[in-house]
């Protein structure tokens, strides 16, 4: 079952019934502001820290679902209602919601009257513009009265939400004709503050929530609204708020826009005052002077739209699968846009308030970015690589305001130095900027501890030498990918963290995953390496790598699929000696990626097994079987029920290595098969199992144990997006940047016989004609009318078009 459909022309998914199984959810802002809008309305904005500075407040696991927005409602002769159907939930004539690149539209009608928001962030601006249009579609005139609402967040999202004690004595506005300004703590140490405003006059206003609402209204009954007077209450202290009342009178057929905006401000330290007490408003009207108009609205929204044009031109295909066409050319790289900025802070399922940007995590985003804005993935990994010890090991995490490492995580997870090994390979082959090897960056954030980047990538290497187990196989500390296999933690207490927990320090458990991965990044790391001159360094890599490729099959093969780990006993996780957890994803997923075992047919043999006993019919499991009780010597990932999360649920993350893998192994229609399975535009038809937005990966899918098989959670901001981008592009699809090339080779079964891809690369444009007749690799490929040796397209210079035929 749907609950929209797909307008690719417009790039937009438009969904029908405010009714989905879940709020479905778009982000607003590119740059440093930014906001969650659900398909009713619902969510919240924030400038750049979205625990810091929340503008507007949100109410997580509230019940119902979705509380805090900023809503629009219509009061239409004692009727009223709103255009995204919640919070009011009056029955609409029409809804509509235009899920958009960096916008949302929502429609609704009632009685005669359409109201239609559009709300963005407009390029180069600290704020939300909602335009909200009203329209009498009847034969009479009509007064309506519109009331504008959002709830102030006193800044620190954790902090409005626990400490009522002091927060509900200091909330502080200023109100100015139709301008709305928030200024809570500004009194103090706070130079900034919030504006919320409309290009009209107002019949009224309110600020202080409960004058609005009334003592005992929630936000679907405000008692302003439905006796359609606001109160002009000034809030002090309580809760405050922001609502417009405007009268507006509508003409047969008429229609008026209005404009309002909800924005952040700075004022220098020395300069927040206009006069005592008044805040200096400067920086404000200078911004709503930028929106007064529909003509305003207008060209910032259609640069917002030539901004989405241009960055999505690097990498289109034209396949004739609307589905496929429509996660590579728009859903999936505008996810990744949303994973790189969010990281892993503000979602439907993540507060805002909690995790700082992940190491690893980041560096696996850039995969997917990398390709978008270039320089900006140049900076975030230098940012990364700043966070890393002098010893090679890095803090799990990293704080996006002062970007220092994490103390509270601490580190210990051993495979997230290879990371910035990936993430530093994948820019430089996109870009071609060597010179990135050469910046100076200090290790823990030490200006006086400073090496080139390239250091830092050698350390990382070496970092996995120095510590290997018993079976020449890295030592997994707290974790390796999977943050769930805990191997030395022990823990016996509720509650305790598996991610700071080390009860046994022994140096015995071993990770599988980390020996793949250090496989997989040797060769990039080598090359970087003779990038660098440092030829001996790149030899030593090659054998350090071809050594570890060996050890991986000599003990990490358990005789039809590669094992996941040794444990702190030197118990092996992930064998068919184990009564559960016998088979594991990640290693048979990535050890074909790092070509071990692909002479020997076991990376087939690994992925056969893969298919006959991780797949289903929604995507592939973790692990099988589910854990069904607690392993105190395996840690958190025993703590999930069966088939959830990382105990055989359907992580979405690591699915596409499986599909990478089978094009290592030439089956194409395997690995095209596998991305079928968990492309949200795939599940659409079955949106009411997969429950969340068929326009954006969720990081998991109930596996087959699970009592919800099929229903998908934790949508948006996962490692999933770059992840299936990397597959479908570059390797099912199979255009890729390398050092020496552009690779083009693809491998997708005989599905797809026909395509046409067109990437932009350092510069210059190549368009690819593929025919697939699905006969076998290589592919032969004509360069410009000459055929080539090979799969590599030399580069070429910047503004040159270069056409490739390829026949596969
Ligand atoms: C989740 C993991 C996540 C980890 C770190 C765990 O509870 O299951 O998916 O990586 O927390 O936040
Ligand atoms: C989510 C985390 O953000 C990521 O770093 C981790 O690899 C996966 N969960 C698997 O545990």
């Amino acid at each position: 079952m749907r609950f929209g459909h797909f307008d690719d022309d417009a790039r937009e998914y438009v969904i029908e019934t405010p009714r989905t199984p879940y709020p479905w959810i778009n982000y607003l802002g590119t740059e440093e502001f930014f906001g969650l809008l659900s398909h009713t309305g619902g969510g919240y904005c924030f400038y750049r820290d979205a625990r810091l500075r929340r503008l507007t407040r949100y109410r997580y696991n509230n019940v119902p679902t979705d509380a805090g927005g900023r809503y629009y409602y219509v009061h239409d002769g004692g009727d009223f209602w709103t255009p995204g159907w919640a919070p009011v939930k009056r029955e609409l004539d029409r809804y509509e919601c235009r899920v958009g690149l960096s916008y949302s539209r929502i429609t609704g009608e009632r009685n005669g009257v359409r109201a239609e928001v559009l709300y963005f962030v407009p390029l180069g601006t600290n704020a939300e513009v909602h335009r909200v249009t009203l329209k009498n579609t009847r034969t009479a005139a009509k007064r309506v009265r519109l009331f504008s609402f959002v709830e102030f967040c006193l800044w620190d999202a954790w902090d409005d939400q626990t400490n009522y004690q002091r927060n509900l004595s200091i909330g502080e506005v200023e109100v100015d004709g139709s301008t709305i300004y928030h200024k809570t703590e500004y009194r103090e140490r706070r130079n900034h503050y919030a504006v919320y405003s409309v290009n009209a006059p107002v019949a009224g206003f309110d600020t202080d929530r409960e004058s609005f609402l009334g003592p005992w209204n929630g936000f679907g009954e405000p008692r302003a609204v439905a006796e359609g007077e606001s109160r002009n209450s000034v809030a002090s202290g309580w809760s405050p708020i922001g609502s417009h009342h405007l009268a507006v009178d509508l003409a047969p057929d008429e229609e008026k826009a209005f404009v309002f905006v909800l924005g952040y401000l700075e004022n220098p330290v020395d300069d927040k005052w206009e006069r005592p007490g008044r805040v200096n408003k400067k920086p404000a009207r200078e911004l709503l002077s930028r929106f007064q108009t529909a003509g305003q609205v207008d060209t910032a929204l259609a640069a917002l739209r030539d901004y989405w044009t241009g960055m999505l031109s690097t990498f289109t295909v034209r396949s004739g699968d609307e589905r496929l066409d429509r996660m590579v050319n728009i859903w999936n790289p505008y996810q990744c846009m949303v994973t790189f900025n969010m990281s892993r802070s503000a979602s439907y399922f993540e507060t805002g308030i909690g995790r700082g940007m992940g190491f690893r995590d980041s560096n696996q985003d850039l995969l997917g970015f990398v390709h978008l804005v270039p320089a900006r993935a140049r900076e975030r990994l230098l940012d990364i690589a700043a966070t890393q010890k002098p010893d090679g090991s890095a803090y799990h995490q990293y704080q996006p305001l002062t970007k220092q490492g994490n103390n509270d995580v601490g580190s210990g997870f051993n495979d997230d130095p290879l990371w910035l090994v990936s993430g530093t390979a994948a820019y430089v082959k996109e870009s071609g900027d060597l010179s990135v090897l050469k910046e100076t960056v200090p290790f823990d954030n030490d200006p006086k501890d400073a090496a080139p980047l390239f250091e830092h990538l050698k350390r990382s290497f070496h970092h996995v030498l120095q510590n290997l187990g018993p079976h020449g196989l890295p030592l997994i500390g707290r974790a390796d990918w999977n943050d769930c296999l805990n191997l030395n933690c022990f823990s016996d207490t509720p509650g305790e963290s598996f991610q700071t927990t080390g009860n046994r320090t022994g140096r015995t458990a071993e990770s599988i995953f980390i020996a793949a991965l250090f496989v997989h990044i040797a060769p990039d790391y080598a090359a970087l390496a003779e990038a660098m001159g440092f030829e001996e360094e790149a030899r030593a890599a090659r054998e350090h790598a071809a050594r570890m490729g060996e050890t991986v099959l000599e003990h990490g093969w358990d005789g039809d699929w590669f094992l996941r780990a040794y444990d702190f006993f030197g118990k092996k996780v992930g064998s068919r000696e184990c009564e559960d957890g016998q088979i594991f994803i990640e290693t048979q997923g990535y050890c074909v990626m790092a070509g071990i075992g692909v002479a020997s047919g076991q990376a087939r043999k690994a992925l056969d097994s893969v298919r006959d006993r991780l797949e289903t019919a929604h995507g592939i499991v973790l692990n099988q079987p589910a854990y069904e009780a607690y392993h105190i010597e395996l840690g958190e990932i025993s703590s999930y029920p069966p088939g959830y999360k990382e105990n055989a649920g359907i992580f979405c993350h690591n699915n596409p290595w499986v599909m990478i893998a089978e094009t290592v192994v030439g089956r194409g229609d395997r690995a095209l098969a596998l991305w079928r399975k968990i492309a949200p535009s795939c599940r659409e038809e079955t949106s009411e199992v997969h429950r969340l937005e068929p326009y954006a990966y969720a990081q998991m899918i109930a596996g087959r144990d699970a009592v919800r098989h099929g229903e998908a959670k934790n949508s948006w901001l996962t490692g999933t997006a770059a992840w299936n981008f990397v597959a479908i592009s570059q390797h099912i699809l199979g255009v890729r940047p390398e050092i020496g090339g552009l690779r083009v080779d693809p491998c997708i079964g005989p599905d797809v016989e026909h395509f046409t891809i067109v990437r932009h690369c350092r510069g210059a444009e190549y368009r690819i004609t593929v025919t697939n007749k699905a006969t076998g690799r290589p592919a032969r490929l004509v360069v410009d009318d000459r055929p080539i040796e090979g799969t590599l397209v030399p580069y070429a210079p910047a503004g040159r078009v270069v056409t490739v035929g390829c026949e596969v």
